[in-house]
């Protein structure tokens, strides 16, 4: 049965299963060119074009993050596509913790994409920013990945949050942060972002990938 949903994949997405959740409406298992993926109502989540854009992000990142001593933290558990791109694309031995706030999402990453077949990943199940708020823990690399379907909470972009990010970073650390450009206040909203971000970070951005994708890039600076 899967054999035929990944070759008709090729053809056209095929949608497969449906589930509903309190906090990111109605999430889709497709399957797009040969590879199950997630999906919202509006956009997509894991293993399709939002995976590339972290997969730049990953690419452009300088600070070390490979090693088993390495401590990475994922803001946005989703379907898993980033802790599988660490592990299987990077070879990064890193411990990974990654925040999910949603109990539909964990179900899906555990249940669809076996994201238990990969060790040393810590899954927690809390808001990340208050995660970050009593963090005392720091991590060489930081992704910020949180939607819901096709929205960033605005905390991502306060002044707060950003002050918490540095806190938690080791002293050359880096977080990629995925955000997107719809329109003029999106482009106003981010580059207030970069403004903030400049205070504590040396910064890389991308505009327009895959589409309207903004990934920012930011290195503390030490
Ligand atoms: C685009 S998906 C993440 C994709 C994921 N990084 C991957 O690699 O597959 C965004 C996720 O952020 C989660 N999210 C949104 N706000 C959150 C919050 N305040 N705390 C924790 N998770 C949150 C959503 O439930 C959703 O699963």
């Amino acid at each position: 049965m899967n054999f035929v949903k990944k070759y008709l994949s090729y053809l056209r997405v095929i949608n497969q299963k449906k589930y509903e959740s309190a906090y990111n409406g109605t999430l889709e298992i497709n399957w797009l060119n040969g590879k199950k993926i997630l999906d919202t109502t509006n956009t997509n989540y894991s293993y399709g074009n939002l995976g590339e854009v972290l997969k730049k992000g990953m690419q452009k990142v300088t600070t070390p993050f490979k090693e088993a001593s390495n401590e990475i933290l994922i803001l946005g558990l989703g379907g898993g596509d980033a802790v599988k791109q660490l592990r299987n694309d990077f070879k990064s031995k890193a411990t990974i913790t990654a925040l999910e706030i949603d109990p539909v999402v964990i179900e899906i990453a555990v249940n669809e994409f076996d994201i238990l077949s990969f060790s040393n990943v810590n899954i927690v199940n809390q808001d990340a920013e208050l995660f970050l708020k009593y963090s005392t823990n720091t991590y060489h690399l930081i992704i910020v990945d949180l939607f819901f379907d096709a929205t960033i909470p605005d905390f991502v972009f306060q002044q707060s949050f950003i002050q918490n990010i540095n806190n938690s970073l080791h002293k050359n650390g880096s977080v990629i942060f995925n955000t997107f450009i719809l329109d003029d206040l999106h482009n106003i909203r981010n580059q207030k972002l970069i403004h903030l971000l400049k205070t504590y970070f040396t910064i890389q951005s991308f505009k327009n990938l895959y589409g309207h994708n903004h990934l920012i890039i930011a290195q503390k600076i030490i």
